[in-house]
């Protein structure tokens, strides 16, 4: 976790690495993680399909982490009510600074831990997460406080990393991504994602683009 303290110091970077911005970034998600352009757009779409145009009720999003991919969408959400949790203070500080540049009011930011979610039982209608379960240390933790927020009925959604789809990937993620203290092993595949979801909530749906898992959950 506190691998993301450190980069919310060098966030521009980060940003313009889950932007897709320029060259470099473009060419490490090809490298690293097989996200050509197209397929960049294809995953931009799966991490947020869960939510429906014109959502109105009550939306929490965890983590928040800069808010690069997230906030620009809650400019349309203007009916909605949200709050954005992250552990690491200098990526929501990130956050905060870019909602009062974009002019985005009303987003409540709360410093806190997936793992021990400071709200009631049934308090939101639809929760996001986009890449944050791989980054999760205790997902056990993470997968029942989620679940437990969530009002039946409700839509869990967003994406993670997932392994066994791309070799190299795989390789990145265990010899980089882990030792670093980014993401946390161990790390769902594909089938165990699905099972776990399925068992969990009554409905789910789970989709992929190269390493990264989809997901649209009903309670
Ligand atoms: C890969 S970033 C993703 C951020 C954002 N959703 C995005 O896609 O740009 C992972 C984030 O998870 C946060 N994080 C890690 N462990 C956490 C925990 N236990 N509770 C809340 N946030 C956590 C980190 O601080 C970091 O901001």
């Amino acid at each position: 976790m506190n691998a993301y303290q450190l980069v919310g110091h060098l966030s521009t970077f980060f940003d313009r690495m889950m932007t897709n911005a320029d060259l470099p970034a473009r060419l490490a998600l090809k490298f690293f993680w097989g996200l050509d352009d197209e397929a960049y757009q294809k995953f931009l779409k799966q991490a947020f399909m869960g939510i429906p145009k014109n959502f109105s009720g009550r939306l929490l999003e965890v983590p928040v982490g800069t808010g690069v991919l997230s906030l620009p969408m809650y400019k349309k959400l203007v009916d909605a009510e949200i709050f954005c949790l992250d552990y690491s203070e200098n990526m929501l500080e990130a956050a905060k600074e870019r909602a009062y540049k974009m002019n985005l009011r009303g987003v409540n930011f709360l410093q806190g831990d997936v793992a021990n979610l400071p709200f009631e039982d049934n308090f939101f209608d639809l929760i996001l997460s986009v890449n944050g379960f791989h980054a999760f240390l205790d997902k056990i933790a993470a997968w029942n406080e989620t679940y437990r927020v969530l009002k039946r009925g409700g839509t869990f959604c967003g994406c993670m990393y997932v392994k066994g789809e791309n070799s190299r990937t795989d390789l990145f993620v265990k010899e980089f991504c882990d030792r670093q203290g980014f993401f946390y092993p161990p790390h769902e595949t594909l089938t165990t994602l699905k099972n776990l979801l399925n068992n969990k909530y009554s409905r789910a749906e789970v989709s992929n683009v190269e390493s990264f898992a989809g997901f649209v959950c009903i309670k």
